[in-house]
């Protein structure tokens, strides 16, 4: 009657912005992801019969907020009738603040409470399940780069290639460790009802999904970085362009833009990449990671950095 479960948060090369069905949480595009490895979030769900409400804690201390979203997906996953369960989350990285903690917490949820229920569900069907709860959990049921191609009714992820094969490292740039001002939810739907850049950024995403398997299939850094960044300020222009204006940057976070930019000018194998929050993910090739760190580092307003390299995808970490 129990599972712990780790996932790593991914990173969405080609983003995902936009939902075609709220109800079901169905994205509006596909998109292109890298899972992370040294930041994780280890879940353990244990049902326990004689509990009359689920109980969260994260980091140790009891967590109400979070609570209803994680109860939804266990009955997901073990069905309504479940006994109610304790789950306890611990997170190394700061929570909603554009770092994808979602992600990793809701992949390692179904896959926990699976296993806590005896459930035995393919990667498709926890990626289903944790993609309802938040669209880019679906990826992180996967390690390296993930493909979420989107379907009639559902999603469908698919590695492209995994870590060993393209070794490529991040550097998280952490300018604020606040939780963020808007949630995505509510943030994507603002844009697809006000941004009048929404209906173009959904037209051309499958063209930016063909060039960046293709930059991924030939491990072509600057192709992947250049529709990576493209993809990104398109994102952020929808974002801008909503009304009322989403804007998640900081005067930091455009500081670290053009720290990168000054390392593309010297020659060094790196891009950035900025989710619904105010840090800078700079991705780089391995040898250029020292560089990418120092520069960041000595950037005004850059609180604290993390680097990473490409992970795998969530599992148990124990049978019980
Ligand atoms: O999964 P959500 O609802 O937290 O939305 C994620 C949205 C972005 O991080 C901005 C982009 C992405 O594809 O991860």
């Amino acid at each position: 009657m129990q599972g712990t479960a780790i996932a790593q948060p991914n990173i969405a090369l080609i983003k995902y912005w936009g939902k075609r069905d709220v109800e079901r949480n169905l994205p509006a595009v596909g998109s292109i992801s890298v899972t992370l490895r040294e930041l994780y979030t280890r879940m353990q769900v244990e049902f326990d019969a004689s509990l009359d409400h689920d109980v969260l804690t994260v980091n140790g201390r009891p967590e109400e907020k979070m609570l209803p979203r994680l109860s939804a997906c266990l009955d997901s996953v073990a069905g309504t009738a479940r006994p109610r369960a304790r789950i306890a989350s611990i997170c190394n990285f700061p929570i909603a603040a554009g770092l994808a903690s979602s992600a990793s917490s809701f992949a390692a949820l179904t896959v926990a409470g699976a296993h806590a229920s005896g459930r035995t569900m393919a990667a498709d069907v926890l990626a289903n399940l944790a993609g309802r709860a938040s669209g880019s959990a679906a990826r992180s049921l996967l390690g390296g780069f993930v493909e979420l191609e989107n379907r009639e009714d559902a999603v469908v992820v698919q590695s492209l290639c995994t870590s060993a094969e393209w070794p490529l490292q991040v550097v998280v740039a952490i300018t604020e460790s606040g939780p963020k001002a808007i949630g995505s939810t509510e943030a994507m739907e603002i844009s697809r009802k006000t941004s009048p850049f929404y209906a173009k950024w959904v037209d051309q995403q499958a063209h930016d999904l063909d060039i960046a398997r293709a930059a991924i299939a030939d491990r072509d850094f600057e192709k992947l970085a250049a529709v990576a960044e493209h993809n990104c300020l398109k994102m952020h222009s929808v974002m801008w362009a909503s009304r009322p204006p989403l804007v998640y940057w900081n005067a930091a976070t455009m500081r670290c833009m053009q720290a990168v930019r000054h390392l593309q000018g010297q020659g060094i194998g790196v891009f950035f990449t900025i989710d619904a929050g105010p840090q800078v993910k700079a991705v780089c090739l391995p040898e250029h990671v020292g560089d990418v760190e120092a520069a960041l580092q000595a950037t005004a307003g850059v609180a604290d950095i993390m680097t990473t390299g490409l992970g795998s995808g969530a599992r148990l970490e124990r049978t019980a």
